[in-house]
């Protein structure tokens, strides 16, 4: 008897090993080359720590400790700006400028590329978060994102609403008015008025482009935890309410699907439809359903957006770019070109900052 026990050990385990390998493919890391079960599972116990540090740890501890903080020191609801990049923080300079006196009103969190050469400068460097490998037409970037929304819930309880931006993005409004119009003039309001904070994500259900897009991983592939018809697409760059980037933190079910490896590349842009397609489905009302980022979409080539060039940067350009048929105005705008820096610096003061 005891000796025929490790052979039954083996063959459960083989056999427990062939079931996982038959009806469940897509955990398999095999299909993505950017994803290994070894990344996924780090980033895992990444968000898992983020969550427990808000929720607790089912004992309530953490969040005594929390609502304790908050009523005695004297607490500053704080924006997390999240930058991603896989290139050069050009346009840092300026980013210095909009930050400038306001820093305990705001956290910067950067995940750059480690594969790829990128000069992060001295402000910025000390913001870096453990990155890990970036790529278009992959689900690298979702990763990315929630990474550094982990990193900015674990790092400081009183960031309430997460920026992401990229090294193409520049801010088109001063710091005050973007943080005004977030959180308001009155510190404990804004963090009791958290259950209303509004995400700012576009959020489509109308592009021409959505069919194939759903059909990038395969004709069903989505299915059943993606209907065609929740399936959204909108801005990859948004400004997310403390609650959904914890939802976000917290999915497991659509994750499972968009980070399927596309068989149609040319179709696949996952971070531009997980956060929009999750959120939909969860929170449609806490949603402005608007981006606060200005992309100019026309003329776009292989999906990028018209890239703006130095003699292009005016006056009039900055207020056009302001300019939504939202009740909000746009904060940032991309893309800008390296060449650029010189004349935003130069009316940076006079016009971007000036509200
Ligand atoms: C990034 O910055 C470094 C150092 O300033 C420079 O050598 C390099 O060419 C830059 N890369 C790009 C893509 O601009
Ligand atoms: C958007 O880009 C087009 C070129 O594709 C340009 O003509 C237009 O002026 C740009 N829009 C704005 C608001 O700058
Ligand atoms: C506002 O909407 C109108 C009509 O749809 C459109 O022509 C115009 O370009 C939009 N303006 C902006 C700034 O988006």
């Amino acid at each position: 008897m005891s000796s025929s026990s490790p052979t039954v050990y083996s063959i459960s385990l083989l056999l427990s090993l062939a079931l996982i390998f038959i009806f469940a493919p897509e955990i398999l890391p095999s299909q993505n080359p950017f994803s290994s079960p070894h990344d996924d599972l780090d980033d895992l116990a990444l968000f898992n720590k983020a969550l427990r540090s808000v929720h607790g740890d089912g004992r309530g501890g953490h969040r005594r400790l929390r609502i304790s903080r908050l009523a005695t020191k004297n607490p500053t609801p704080k924006i997390a700006f999240l930058f991603l990049t896989n290139s050069n923080l050009t346009f840092a300079p300026l980013w210095d400028l909009f930050f400038r006196g306001h820093s305990h009103l705001y956290n910067i969190y950067v995940h750059a590329d480690p594969f790829s050469a990128v000069e992060i400068p001295s402000p910025f460097e000390s913001h870096l978060i453990p990155s890990k490998r970036t790529e278009r037409a992959s689900p690298t970037l979702i990763a990315a994102e929630r990474r550094l929304l982990a990193r900015a819930i674990l790092d400081d309880p009183f960031n309430l609403y997460f920026a992401l931006v990229s090294q193409h993005c520049i801010p088109i409004h001063s710091f005050p008015f973007f943080y005004r119009s977030l959180l308001g003039d009155n510190p404990i309001r804004a963090f009791g008025s958290q259950p209303r904070h509004r995400s700012f994500i576009e959020i489509l259900s109308d592009d021409p482009n959505l069919p194939e897009r759903y059909a990038a991983r395969g004709e069903n592939a989505m299915m059943p935890e993606v209907p065609f018809d929740e399936f959204r697409v909108g801005s990859q760059f948004f400004v997310l309410a403390k609650r959904h980037a914890l939802l976000v933190l917290s999915d497991r079910k659509l994750w499972r699907k968009f980070r399927l490896q596309c068989l149609n590349l040319d179709s696949c842009y996952p971070e531009e439809h997980y956060f929009p397609t999750l959120l939909s489905m969860a929170d449609p009302k806490g949603c402005s359903k608007f981006t606060l980022t200005n992309v100019n979409w026309t003329g776009s080539w292989d999906g990028h957006p018209y890239t703006y060039e130095a003699p292009e940067i005016s006056v009039g350009l900055i207020r056009r770019l302001r300019q939504s048929n939202s009740s909000y105005p746009y904060i940032f705008a991309r893309k800008f070109s390296p060449d650029c820096l010189p004349p935003l610096m130069d009316i940076a003061d006079d016009v971007i900052f000036r509200d």
